[in-house]
């Protein structure tokens, strides 16, 4: 398991305990829904849905997903449609029969994306007179044929899935909207980011940031300004050291400010090679700033170029120096407070001063409180490895109530 690193453990840690529910496996049990489910996933409204805590998915079959599709309307259309069948409160099968005074209105993520215009993003729900349950898009009220099926799931009161016997026709939602770029060569080379794509096109990192912006990409591009300041140290660099630097900036996952303002912990990147590569930073939150901590230098994110499912990219006011390029620089260039490198090693046995250089190995020297600032952080580190997982969890239980 040691390619896996702890970004990835933060990212199992959150889906088993704090994401109770994955809708894409709740649907691929019942095959009457595979259409319904498969758009979820390509519009990523699944993961919209799984990072919800209260929620209520209004499921149509593959008829009725036919007629929709039959409109021959573009992707984020239907995203748009869709998030019109996701309410943001929970309905379960009884509160629907017992909506108070017979009907009530409820927010959808359509009205969430903030594309809805005026109400159009609400769905009005009533309680007709046999028991059954209409539901009416607030923008077209001559709509009111389409009722409640059937329970699919109800986990009160987190997730109710629930069948519908039509697609909610909504003209707004249905209205042409302008396709999101995510074209991530334009993107990158939007205000922000131009001297750093240029890095990427010459040094051809570009191609291993391309192919992985399908499955999601958190870019992180230090300004030009930071650029130029570490021009000299850069052309220092091999060839493949600077492929391994620039993918340095490059995490394999989307994450949207709100997700990494709500995770503390370290995260992969692209330039990740298993354990002995692991070319990991760690994100920290500080008030409202989100920092990069490399053990060589901490960046601070300065500004969001896109935030756009699956694609992110924020600048940053450094350029993020890995350990394993820049190890020997730690104690001599930007801690010049520390006590040198070589009296360090004059003072300990040459053994436990190797054990003390590497991750967190040594419990720490004999009491002469005569550390450096790398150990300091390496220690403080290594712990903060092992809580990191827990830290997500609490803030992340706490964004998703506040979201
Ligand atoms: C949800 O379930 C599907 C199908 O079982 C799986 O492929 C996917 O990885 C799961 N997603 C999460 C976030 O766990
Ligand atoms: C709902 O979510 C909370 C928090 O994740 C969890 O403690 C609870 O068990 C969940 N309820 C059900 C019915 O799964
Ligand atoms: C993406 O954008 C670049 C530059 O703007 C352009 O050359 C390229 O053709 C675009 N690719 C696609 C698939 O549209
Ligand atoms: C680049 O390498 C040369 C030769 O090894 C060295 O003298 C110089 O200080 C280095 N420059 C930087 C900015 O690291």
């Amino acid at each position: 398991m040691s390619p896996l690193s702890l970004a990835f453990l933060v990212i199992l840690a959150l889906t088993t305990t704090v994401q109770s529910h994955n809708i894409t496996k709740i649907l691929a049990k019942h095959p009457e829904f595979s259409t319904f489910n498969h758009y979820l996933t390509i519009t990523h409204l699944a993961n919209e849905i799984n990072r919800r805590q209260t929620i209520t998915v209004c499921a149509v079959d593959n008829a009725a997903m036919s007629d929709l599709l039959a409109k021959g309307l573009p992707i984020q259309t239907i995203k748009n449609v869709l998030s019109l069948h996701v309410f943001a409160d929970y309905f379960g099968s009884k509160k629907l029969h017992q909506v108070t005074k017979g009907s009530t209105s409820t927010a959808t993520m359509y009205q969430a994306t903030g594309e809805a215009p005026g109400t159009a993003g609400y769905v009005h729900i009533t309680d007709v007179k046999g028991g059954k349950v209409r539901f009416t898009p607030e923008d077209n009220p001559s709509q009111t044929d389409t009722t409640y099926v059937k329970s699919i799931l109800e986990m009160p009161y987190n997730i109710s899935v629930i069948q519908i016997s039509a697609i909610l026709n909504s003209p707004e939602a249905e209205a042409p909207t302008a396709a999101p770029d995510l074209n991530l060569t334009s993107l990158l080379q939007r205000e922000g980011c131009q001297a750093f794509y240029d890095l990427l096109t010459t040094s051809g990192a570009i191609g291993t940031f391309l192919s992985s912006a399908d499955g999601g990409v958190t870019v992180f591009c230090p300004t030009d300004d930071a650029i130029t300041k570490f021009a000299p140290k850069y052309k220092n660099l091999t060839a493949s050291e600077k492929t391994s630097l620039l993918l340095y900036h490059g995490v394999p996952v989307y994450n949207s400010m709100g997700m990494l303002r709500s995770s503390n912990g370290m995260m992969n990147t692209l330039a990740t090679e298993g354990a002995k590569k692991k070319y990991d930073f760690d994100v920290q939150n500080d008030g409202n700033d989100v920092t990069l901590k490399t053990k060589v230098v901490t960046a601070t994110i300065s500004g969001t170029v896109v935030d756009d499912e699956p694609i992110a990219i924020y600048t940053i006011d450094k350029v993020l120096q890995p350990r394993e390029l820049f190890k020997g620089a730690v104690v001599e260039a930007d801690e010049p407070a520390a006590a040198p490198a070589p009296a360090k090693k004059k003072k300990k046995p040459a053994k436990k001063g190797a054990a003390a250089d590497e991750d967190a190995a040594a419990p720490g020297p004999d009491g002469d409180g005569d550390y450096s600032d790398d150990e300091t952080a390496d220690s403080t580190n290594g712990g903060g490895r092992l809580v990191a997982p827990l830290m997500v969890m609490v803030a992340c239980f706490s964004w998703l109530i506040f979201a």
